[in-house]
């Protein structure tokens, strides 16, 4: 019968066959799912893998270290972190339109990628951590036409590699279970989803690095909050988005002008709908004040109470 156990010891037995002597490069967006794909396809083939870790410089606080010290450290893998935030930066200069900004996003990550896989030579397999459920949703026609997700077959297509896809029939609780199994640590494991192109699309309209700054530290903030409150894993997605909106506000005896930001959370089972988290008041009160004290430019927070659908869960 169906046991994580039987699973593991199955998929490592496949993988070896299937790579043989060969090398597997993969892609580690520090997500669940590529995370656990790495370490599955490590426990099978050790230094056969490599990772190639791109930091886009539209990560959440912290997060690039995190990584690192995961699969450099913990797992002693072949790792190779590509510092690309500039890069990414000067590309989205003077962009506002969201699909675009996707689509610049997703190809400057091929670039970079694809630089880098290049140094390293014979490599015959690209490892993927794609889900049940994104197998599903990419052939559905409006998860495709509502907004370009670049998960699935995100790479290269002239990139002469086999695919290996060993998550493509589990679903996100079990590839969680999974990942405690194969020893990745908690913070990774309960990771909420994280779009790939980050917090640039948390950003409403131009990236700059000032409102950039201002996604991420409001971010860690809420975050450490609802850690606080004991509400990680009845959230299925928490984070602040910073609408170009500003208003007028009232600090000591002066008054400001600056900027809103906005607070999403939601219940969800896979992304597809979602419902608002009904977070309790004190513990929003509590962010709020927080935003407000600790963020540089944020004087005003709201609070999102709209359902998918009609609305997505991202803000772009
Ligand atoms: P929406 O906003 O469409 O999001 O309700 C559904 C889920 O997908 C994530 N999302 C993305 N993931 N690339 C990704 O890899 C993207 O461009 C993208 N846009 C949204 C979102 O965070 C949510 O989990």
């Amino acid at each position: 019968d169906w046991t994580i156990e039987n699973f593991i010891e199955m998929e490592v037995a496949n993988i070896r066959q299937q790579v043989g002597d060969r090398k597997v490069l993969c892609a580690l967006s520090g997500g669940v799912d590529s995370s656990v794909v790495a370490a599955l396809i490590h426990k099978a083939i050790g230094k056969q893998l490599t990772c190639i870790f791109v930091d886009h410089g539209l990560l959440r606080k912290n997060e690039a270290e995190e990584v690192t010290a995961t699969f450099q450290d913990d797992f002693d893998m072949n790792f190779i972190k590509i510092d690309a935030a500039d890069r990414f930066l000067s590309k989205l200069k003077g962009v506002d339109d969201p699909e675009q900004k996707r689509k610049i996003i997703g190809n400057e990550f091929i670039y970079v990628f694809d630089d880098e896989a290049d140094k390293i030579k014979d490599i015959d397999f690209l490892a993927q951590g794609t889900l049940y459920t994104d197998v599903i949703e990419s052939g559905t026609e409006t998860a495709q036409t509502i907004k370009s997700h670049h998960n699935v077959g995100g790479l290269p297509e002239d990139m002469q590699f086999d695919l290996i896809e060993p998550l493509n029939t589990l679903f996100k609780d079990e590839v969680r279970e999974l990942g405690l199994q194969l020893g990745l640590r908690e913070n990774i494991v309960w990771r909420q989803p994280f779009p790939g192109p980050g917090l640039a699309i948390r950003v409403l309209g131009e990236v700059t690095e000032e409102k950039l700054k201002i996604v991420r530290e409001s971010d860690a903030i809420l975050r450490e909050e609802i850690a606080a409150a004991g509400l990680e894993r009845d959230i299925w997605q928490y984070f602040t988005v910073l609408p170009d909106i500003r208003s007028v506000g009232v600090m000591g005896d002066a008054r400001t002008y600056d900027y809103t930001i906005g607070i999403r959370a939601v219940t969800s089972i896979d992304g597809m709908t979602s419902d608002w988290a009904r977070i309790p008041w004190d513990v929003l009160e509590k962010i709020s004040t927080r935003l407000v004290n600790d963020v540089e430019h944020i004087n005003r927070v709201v609070y999102d109470v709209t359902s998918k659908p009609p609305a997505t869960i991202e803000w772009e």
